[in-house]
């Protein structure tokens, strides 16, 4: 979801540490997400035909979605299995599936650049807001290729280019480059620029994937209050938790102060938060 991504990770923190820690915060904030978020989901699943019966495999799950969505449509006959690097997130996820009653979908830590799947395996493969979090996007959507069946599909959500896709995510990070001025990110592994659709386009091409297609998603995620939406941000986002970790209560109080300012055109009358967000959906079969 929206997590301050342009604020740059602390240096030779891994991946699954930093989503350990926010875990707990996605937990309390899990139902803002998804009442946002549930209609990419769907066009996820409606994207790669998942359907009653299927093997379903969901990488970079988080707490649990799309997966648990999945789980839902491909029903008592069907399969999913749901991997993700952070052992508390997956945590979350089970309690989730629990609390809903599904008893069809596995969760399992797993490095997406990692897996290890036979040949052929799912259905569908779905990865929603992971993609990117990849250190070789183009070796693992070589891999996702190879673990679907023959006609299997792959979808997978990204967000689009510019600042307003993600107003929040932006927000929140031009506010702490301007209060604490963080390091530009190091150099990385290869990786597809953040939220570029023609970039994951033309890797899902040069993956091998067939029937490419690209559609983009709005989404809005509402919050009751402005206090409510900058707790969020400072929950969910691990380059922030990172960030505050060694920051006072005041240098906290400030940077919400200095948020819930740029807040304001985003504040309805009741004094609650709506903020619109845009998301790229890519299908392709193998
Ligand atoms: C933005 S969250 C998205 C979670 C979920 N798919 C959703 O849409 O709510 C990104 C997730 O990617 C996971 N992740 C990051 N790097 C990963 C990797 N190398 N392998 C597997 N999961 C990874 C994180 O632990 C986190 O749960």
């Amino acid at each position: 979801m929206s997590t301050a991504s342009n604020v740059p990770a602390p240096d030779g923190e891994d991946q699954g540490r930093q989503w350990d820690r926010v875990a707990a915060g996605w937990k309390k904030w899990w139902r803002t997400i998804e009442d946002a978020a549930r209609c990419v989901s769907e066009r996820m699943l409606d994207l790669a035909e998942v359907g009653p019966g299927q093997r379903v495999l969901d990488i970079a799950t988080g707490i649990g979605e799309p997966a648990l969505v999945a789980a839902s449509r491909v029903g008592p006959a069907g399969r999913v299995v749901a991997t993700d690097i952070s052992s508390r997130m997956l945590d979350i996820a089970r309690e989730r599936a629990a609390m809903s009653g599904l008893a069809n979908v596995e969760f399992r830590q797993a490095d997406a650049g990692r897996l290890d799947f036979p040949g052929g395996s799912f259905d569908a493969v779905l990865c929603r807001w992971g993609v990117t979090s990849l250190p070789n996007p183009s070796n693992a959507l070589a891999t996702i290729r190879r673990t679907l069946a023959p006609d299997g599909a792959f979808a997978a959500a990204v967000w689009s280019a510019g600042a307003d896709s993600r107003p929040l995510a932006s927000l929140a990070a031009a506010v702490a480059r301007e209060m604490f001025d963080p390091p530009a990110p190091r150099p990385q592994a290869p990786s597809l620029p953040g939220s570029a659709e023609d970039t994951l386009e033309q890797a899902m091409i040069h993956a091998g994937f067939a029937d490419v297609r690209v559609e983009e998603i709005g989404l809005a995620l509402e919050w009751v209050s402005t206090e409510a939406c900058t707790q969020y941000i400072l929950d969910v986002s691990p380059e922030l938790v990172a960030l505050f970790a060694g920051k006072s209560p005041g240098q906290r109080a400030e940077y919400r102060q200095r948020l819930a300012e740029r807040l304001r055109p985003y504040v309805l009358g009741d004094g609650g938060v709506r903020i619109p967000n845009m998301t790229i959906c890519a299908a392709g079969r193998r």
